[in-house]
């Protein structure tokens, strides 16, 4: 079989190594891929949005089966697109990808099924939303309605950061036309949780849950990020809070779509906070997450590409999807400055016996090297019986990884553990 898989970060790299292990894989070509997944996959010079040019790829290769990894091709349709000229794929269609889409059309598919979320007011009006903020609870959230790289949520701890983001994003075009609308709303505590599942549109298939690491710098301080790091499972999630999760958001949600007329196929991600009131999602993403397929997937038993062919056949069944009980901690090594200003073009050194930890996200070859070319360059991952030896180990992957100005948080899955550590004595 002839692969594609669109995208070019960590979580295309890792996609891409476990849809290798299938027998009946010949080829996986990444458009665009990164420099760093050449003895994986051969990279071909298409941007992930560019939709022309995926779909004319496919047709000349002849490409059995599309992946398609990242939000906005989703969002702009490129799943459409490709089933259209007879490319099977993997991923929602344009009106299911919505759900990420828009934040709007989220939260009012929340408010009208019943799903458990936080409180909220949508604003088209940059006035009536300032006036709404003189009476609004602190700290409030501000969301930017369309996707913008993962910026578009500002958490406001004072009135006047909460008017600064609605006159950033509304008058001022932050993010464009993706800010020119925003949902206020209420601000919520508690432990997140990220799950993604599988789907196909009827049958929703939990994968092991994870945790993310958002902020540059460890406790939790600094910028936001594309993500520091991960860990799996996560020791929130109970399987009290699963079961929970099931019946009053996983099968609402995917009901909820199909009831639309959007039925939603692929991997339907829940971002989660498990609030004093209990599970309450705080997004949803219609994609795998970034970094947290980097832990799910070395975690996954059952044969990928079945998996996800099961999705776009319709013939998904919770059976199909088996996931060890080990745990894997994912630590991101990045450019020193990153998320702000940052060097590439460094060398990476890494050491034959890693290349099977290592997933690539921002790197480019050039003259036999590879070399580093974004601010998150690679994640180190490590799968082990237990939370502490799998950090343990993915740390001391870490140490054996060279590249000039690397920065990597010394703390991922530090608090898991001592979640973990904590259930364990009770
Ligand atoms: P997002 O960009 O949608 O992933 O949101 C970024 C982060 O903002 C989330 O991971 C949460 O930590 C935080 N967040 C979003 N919405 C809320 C909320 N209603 N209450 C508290 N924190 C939130
Ligand atoms: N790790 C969060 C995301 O992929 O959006």
């Amino acid at each position: 079989m002839k692969l594609l898989v669109v995208g070019g970060g960590g979580r295309e790299h890792a996609i891409i190594k476990k849809l290798k292990e299938n027998k009946e894989v010949e080829v996986i070509y990444a458009a665009p891929g990164n420099g760093g997944m050449g003895k994986d996959a051969v990279c071909v010079p298409i941007g992930a949005k560019d939709i022309e040019g995926l779909v004319a790829f496919a047709v000349e290769k002849k490409i059995d089966y599309a992946v398609v990894a990242p939000d906005d091709p989703l969002v702009l349709g490129a799943v459409d697109a490709l089933e259209a000229v007879g490319v099977s794929c993997f991923g929602p269609r344009k009106d299911a990808a919505i759900i990420e889409g828009s934040k709007i059309f989220s939260k009012n598919l929340m408010k009208k099924y019943g799903i458990p979320t936080a409180a909220y007011e949508v604003f088209e009006d940059a006035d009536e939303a300032l006036a709404y903020l003189e009476n609004a609870a602190i700290p409030t959230v501000i969301k930017a309605d369309g996707l913008a790289l993962g910026k578009g949520v500002i958490i406001a701890e004072s009135r006047e950061d909460a008017k600064a983001a609605v006159i950033s994003m509304m008058k001022e075009g932050a993010f464009g036309q993706s800010g020119s609308r925003v949902v206020i709303e209420e601000f919520l505590t508690g432990p997140e949780v990220s799950v993604l599942s599988f789907t196909d549109g009827k049958t929703v298939v939990p994968m092991v849950s994870s945790m993310d690491h958002k902020r540059a710098k460890d406790n939790d301080e600094g910028l936001n990020t594309g993500g520091m790091g991960t860990i799996a499972p996560n020791p929130y999630y109970t399987e009290e809070i699963a079961k929970e999760c099931m019946e009053t958001i996983f099968l609402p949600t995917i009901r909820a779509m199909k009831a639309e007329g959007r039925e939603f196929r692929g991997c339907l991600y829940f971002g989660l906070m498990i609030t004093p009131d209990g599970p309450k999602v705080i997004e949803y993403n219609c994609r795998f997450g970034d970094p947290e397929t980097q832990v799910v997937l070395p975690l996954l038993e059952s044969d990928l590409l079945t998996v996800m062919q099961a999705t776009t056949s319709g013939t998904l069944s919770a059976d199909m999807v088996r996931f060890s009980d080990k745990s894997a901690c994912c630590v991101v090594m990045a450019s020193r400055g990153y998320p702000e200003k940052y060097e590439t073009g460094f060398p990476i050194t890494l050491p034959e016996d890693l290349e099977d930890s290592v997933y690539v996200a921002g790197a480019k070859a050039a003259e036999g090297k590879v070399l580093t070319a974004g601010g998150r360059v690679l994640g180190v991952v490590a799968v082990a019986e237990d939370p502490k030896a799998a950090i343990d180990a993915a740390y001391g992957k870490v140490k054996r990884v060279h590249f000039e100005n690397a920065y990597y948080r010394s703390d991922i899955g530090a608090r898991a553990l001592a979640a973990w550590e904590k259930t364990r004595k009770e």
